[in-house]
């Protein structure tokens, strides 16, 4: 019987996991032992015996989880010094960042360890029950405006009282797919007088249907990928961008930036000038500050004053909403090892060939098989040194 070993997240301060109790019977069911590491759902309130009862089992150790099992789960990389313990040919399932992070592919090639990473899987009808990178980024776009409206010194609402009248709060959202889309919804909800800007014209009637108005700038021709990513602006449609939009972040209360561009960092649209024509007390939440940032300034895990305005980057946003974080992300995994479980042969049939994990498999069998990292690692002079040997043969 094949083993699915959950492993424990050990990233500081986080909260989520890769798997809740109430998962386990459907792996189980799959035809698979179930081991997690102890202590795994310790943050979210669940105990060792939770899982015990729901038909897993807990690990002597976290290496003698890892030694055993065929495919290992969880949210985070692993660390590296984990990978040692995996067995060639086993699964390692999730965020991997292989953009990044070659040195560590270059690892799971060495070792033989076949690998999906999380952020890949893609952005097809088919995949959208296991789309992680959506799930959390939905949480994300909530969790942004409830820590803004906690930093702003006003409400959101309209009051009319007879101590007077309050304005509602003026929300500008740079970036309206899924994170900006879903904080537009909160934002709409609380009572703010919400505006939106998308280089992507597309979303403008998605933005209009959640009763938010688009700012539009005229940028000229601007494009999506085939999976409806948005391609980079070019240095003067960003300059005509920041130089628009300058007016509605200057007369905002609030400014959520959710701006990415995959495999990229994200662009820089709010420079230091325009956070000085913002009023003191107000507040700007950058989606993007782990990974550069959209905002000038702004600083991973922390909210800093600029020019008076509260500069919110804490980052990892859904670990804000753990539980229901943890809920959407194991199911995410769920149903993509079951779309692949084999049920004859009772494993995970990883055919790279199929369009959903052609897009999501990093390695397998001693090299890296996905052609958009692969063609990434080109463009960027980086090699990596394949392994190929009898034990892949085998898989
Ligand atoms: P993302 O996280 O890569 O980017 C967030 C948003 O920032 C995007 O809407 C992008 O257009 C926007 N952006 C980039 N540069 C900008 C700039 N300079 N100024 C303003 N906005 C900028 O994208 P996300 O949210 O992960 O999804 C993007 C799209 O992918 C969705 O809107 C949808 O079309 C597609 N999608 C499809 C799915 C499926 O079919 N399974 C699932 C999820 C998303």
């Amino acid at each position: 019987m094949p083993t699915i070993g959950f492993v424990a997240e050990i990233r500081s301060g986080e909260k989520r996991c890769a798997v809740l109790p109430t998962n386990i019977k459907g792996y189980t069911l799959l035809g698979a032992r179930v081991v997690v590491e102890a202590g795994i759902g310790q943050p979210l309130h669940f105990s060792d015996d939770d899982y015990v009862q729901a038909g897993a089992e807990i690990a002597t150790s976290r290496e003698a989880l890892l030694q055993s099992a065929d495919v290992v789960l969880g949210l985070h990389k692993l660390p590296v010094e984990d990978l040692a313990h995996l067995r060639p040919n086993s699964l390692l399932i999730s965020y991997l960042d292989p953009f990044n992070e070659h040195l560590y592919i270059q690892q799971l090639v060495t070792q033989q360890i076949s690998s999906i990473s999380m952020e890949m899987i893609p952005r097809i009808s088919r995949c959208q029950k296991m789309d992680a990178l959506s799930s959390q980024a939905s949480l994300a776009g909530y969790v942004m405006v409830l820590q803004a409206t906690n930093t702003l010194d006003a409400v959101f609402p309209m009051m009319m009282t007879p101590a007077g009248t309050l304005k509602p709060a003026k929300v500008f959202v740079i970036g309206a797919g899924v994170a900006g889309l879903q904080a537009i919804a909160t934002a709409k909800r609380l009572g703010a007088s919400v505006t939106a800007f998308d280089t992507r014209a597309v979303v403008a009637e998605q933005v209009r249907s959640l009763g938010a108005k688009f700012l539009h700038i005229d940028l000229g021709q601007t494009s999506e990928t085939s999976q409806g990513y948005a391609q980079a602006l070019s240095p003067e449609q960003l300059q005509i961008q920041q130089r628009e939009q300058a007016k509605c972040i200057a007369e905002s209360d609030i400014v959520i930036t959710t701006a990415q561009l995959f495999g990229r960092k994200p662009p820089v649209l709010i420079d230091d000038a325009t956070i000085a024509r913002m009023r003191p007390g107000s507040v700007i939440v950058d989606m993007a500050a782990e990974n550069g940032g959209n905002v000038a300034g702004s600083v991973v895990g922390k909210t800093v004053e600029i020019h008076g305005v509260n500069v919110i980057g804490t980052g990892s946003w859904a670990n804000g909403v753990a539980k229901h974080a943890s809920q959407m992300y194991a199911n995410n995994l769920f149903n993509l090892v079951s779309e692949f479980w084999h049920k004859d042969s009772n494993h995970f049939a990883l055919d790279v060939a199929d369009e959903v994990l052609s897009g999501c498999v990093i390695s397998h069998q001693g090299q890296v098989v996905n052609k958009m990292i692969l063609d990434f690692y080109q463009q960027h002079g980086v090699t990596i040194q394949t392994h190929v040997s009898s034990l892949s043969a085998e898989a």
